[in-house]
């Protein structure tokens, strides 16, 4: 079973950079996300043990931020600001074109599984506003075009990939 060691690896060399362990717990979290796809409460107890911390500190952290998946979502999570600087520069149209190109609720997933939309809290990019998370990447100075455009751009790589 390499990948269970491999994440418990990670998390101990990323904890080894602090001296409370408390404090590894974010990190912890990512790495066991992009490990594992989604933090299943099974997955939360395994980072609790690994890092020797509360198995309640985890599940508070893994609840709170939108970073990190406790359901599974789509290959592609978009995460459309919908915070005051976003909704001043459109955020609510570009939420209801979204919704209606994918055929989606917000926190639904496409049938096929390869979007899920989320509204989130302010990304801390305002000044690119309206803006939308996608995995590590931030795309900015969004309208529904560009939107479509990324849609494209998506379904292109994922239809890329399979090849
Ligand atoms: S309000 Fe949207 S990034 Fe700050």
């Amino acid at each position: 079973m390499n990948a269970p060691m491999d994440m418990r690896l990670r998390i101990e060399a990323a904890a080894a950079r602090y001296p409370d362990q408390r404090s590894a717990i974010m990190p912890a979290l990512y790495i066991a996300q992009k490990e594992r796809g989604v933090l299943t409460g099974e997955v939360l107890e395994e980072v609790a043990d690994i890092l020797g911390v509360e198995r309640i500190w985890v599940y508070e952290l893994a609840t709170f931020y939108t970073l990190y998946h406790t359901e599974p979502v789509g290959r592609f999570h978009l995460q459309l600001c919908n915070n005051l600087s976003c909704m001043l520069c459109g955020a609510e149209a570009l939420q209801a074109h979204m919704e209606q190109v994918l055929g989606i609720a917000n926190g639904g997933t496409t049938e096929d599984g390869l979007f899920t939309m989320s509204t989130v809290e302010c990304l801390g990019a305002c000044e690119m506003a309206p803006v939308m998370q996608v995995g590590d990447d931030y795309h900015g100075n969004l309208d529904t075009v560009r939107i479509d455009d990324l849609l494209a751009a998506f379904r292109n790589a994922e239809r890329a990939g399979d090849d």
